[in-house]
């Protein structure tokens, strides 16, 4: 049996005398869909922030791909994608700009970057909306098109806060569908758990 993928132990962070994240442990392992559910402000975004390395816990650790989580925060970012709840592309650039962009923050090469920005355009229905800004997109098409970006460098691990939410039926179902077909995903190996009280 391999290791898990990611392992949380007594994850904790305190924002001044406020608890958001209270000894929270947990482990996924490869290949796994781990839903993390909880009410709001309940500190899934913090988690999350946590294990992608916008945020320092105040205490607790984590592995992740056998490397420590917080140390090593630099070298693991490069096979972790992030889908923020709220979209972090550029208004004033194209739809392909922004994945161009994103590609060449990962040190895709030149070649490559646009070869991605097509490509995750046409899987996205978005292959028709590549030149008009971002601005211009509707709220499912700027969720996809901030979906797209996080998978731009073919993240071994991707994070995904609030998927589905504000988006209607139909692109809800194509989002979902995107993840069960995404390579490194299988099926059959997709559960359910419910890790917050
Ligand atoms: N930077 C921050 N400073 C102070 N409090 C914060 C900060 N970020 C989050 N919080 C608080 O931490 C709690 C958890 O927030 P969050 O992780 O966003 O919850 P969720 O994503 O589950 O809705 C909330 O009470 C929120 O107000
Ligand atoms: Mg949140």
């Amino acid at each position: 049996m391999t290791d898990p993928i990611i392992q949380v132990y007594n994850l904790s962070k305190q924002f001044g005398n406020f608890k958001a994240v209270k000894d929270v442990s947990f482990s996924i392992e490869a290949g796994e869909i781990f839903g993390f559910l909880g009410p709001n402000g309940s500190g899934k975004t913090t988690t999350i922030n946590i294990l992608t390395g916008l945020a320092r816990p105040t205490s607790g650790s984590i592995r992740i791909t056998g490397q420590d989580g917080i140390m090593n925060i630099k070298r693991v970012q490069q096979i972790i994608g992030i889908v923020p709840d709220e979209s972090n592309l550029y208004e004033d650039l194209s739809g392909f700009d922004n994945l161009v962009f994103c590609a060449s923050l990962y040190g895709i090469s030149k070649n490559n970057r646009e070869t991605r920005a097509k490509l995750l355009l046409e899987q996205f229905g978005l292959a028709d909306a590549g030149n008009r800004p971002f601005k211009a997109y509707s709220k499912g098409m700027k969720r996809k098109l901030t979906f797209a970006a996080g998978i731009i460098h073919e993240p071994k691990i991707l994070f995904l806060d609030e998927p589905t939410t504000g988006i209607d039926v139909e692109n809800a179902r194509q989002i979902r569908k995107l993840l069960t077909f995404s390579p490194w995903l299988k099926p059959e190996d997709s559960k359910i758990h419910d890790s917050m009280p």
